[in-house]
């Protein structure tokens, strides 16, 4: 074992969960490739800077798989860890969940896209730096991938269950390289995600309160540490409770 710094790729970095686990990672002395499809604020403090920050859409599959090359060249042979992070959850125009009866397939798509091919797209297209580097990937899934959530969509709900069923595929198939997948399900977390009306979910939670994005970046992190080193194909709720 090298004294390499370590080196994990992140998506949607730019807020919420994402940058919580940028700041974690940054403590913990990894080097950490952000993902987002703004440029690196300059005033932001964390993070590797500009010369670590990709630019990606990742509801544009070519725009995906071209950005597989340049991480690679950043990476420098060795990745880590890869978190999969980005997610959207479209509602309709007033704010309504989206149901199976009323998503335009159009917009099925893209939340697709985003929330669950793009994490195939990486995984794949890095599995020699992640074989190298005997490396983690975490997925992050949802409580609505699992169970009819009063404001998440359905084709939201349905790209969180197919990102679960793939954290279970993948770790079979990449774990002859050394490579550990793994997911983690949040609950109520508080970032812009949320809908208005969260406050009456969280007044049934057994522990009452809405989950900081830097509990979650906490899971992550153990996913992705020498702590959790004979764990692949599991996905931890990280809810307050919410599953039970
Ligand atoms: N918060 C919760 O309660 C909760 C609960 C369950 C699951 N989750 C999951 O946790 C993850 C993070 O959620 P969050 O609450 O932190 O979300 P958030 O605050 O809305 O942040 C979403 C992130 O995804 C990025 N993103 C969105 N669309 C993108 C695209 N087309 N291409 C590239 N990046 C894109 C955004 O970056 P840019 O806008 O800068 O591109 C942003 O960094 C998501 O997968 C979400 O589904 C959250």
């Amino acid at each position: 074992m090298s004294d390499r710094q370590k080196t994990l790729l992140l998506t949607g970095a730019s807020r919420g969960i994402g940058h919580a686990t940028v700041r974690k990672f940054n403590r913990e002395g990894w080097r950490v490739i952000t993902c987002s499809r703004h440029p690196f604020p300059e005033q932001c403090p964390w993070g590797g800077g500009a010369e670590n920050h990709v630019e990606i859409d990742l509801s544009d599959p070519a725009d995906t798989i071209n950005a597989v090359g340049l991480i690679q060249e950043k990476a420098g042979g060795y990745l880590d860890a890869l978190v999969n992070n980005a997610g959207i959850s479209p509602k309709g125009p007033n704010g309504e969940r989206l149901s199976t009866l009323n998503t335009d397939l159009r917009d099925w798509g893209h939340v697709f896209h985003v929330n669950f091919f793009a994490s195939v797209v990486l995984a794949r297209g890095l599995m020699d730096e992640l074989a190298a580097a005997k490396g983690s990937v975490v997925n992050v899934t949802s409580i609505a991938g699992s169970r009819v959530h009063p404001f998440a969509g359905a084709a939201y709900a349905t790209s969180k269950a197919a990102l679960a069923a793939l954290t279970r595929e993948m770790a079979h198939d990449f774990g002859p390289l050394g490579v550990r997948v793994n997911a983690i399900a949040p609950g109520e977390v508080k970032t812009a995600i949320l809908s208005p009306g969260t406050e009456k979910i969280v007044d049934q939670l057994p522990l009452r309160r809405l989950g900081q994005p830097e509990e979650v970046a906490d899971v992550i992190y153990f996913l992705c540490s020498d702590a959790s080193s004979y764990i692949s194909g599991t996905e931890i709720e990280v809810n307050g409770g919410q599953h039970v």
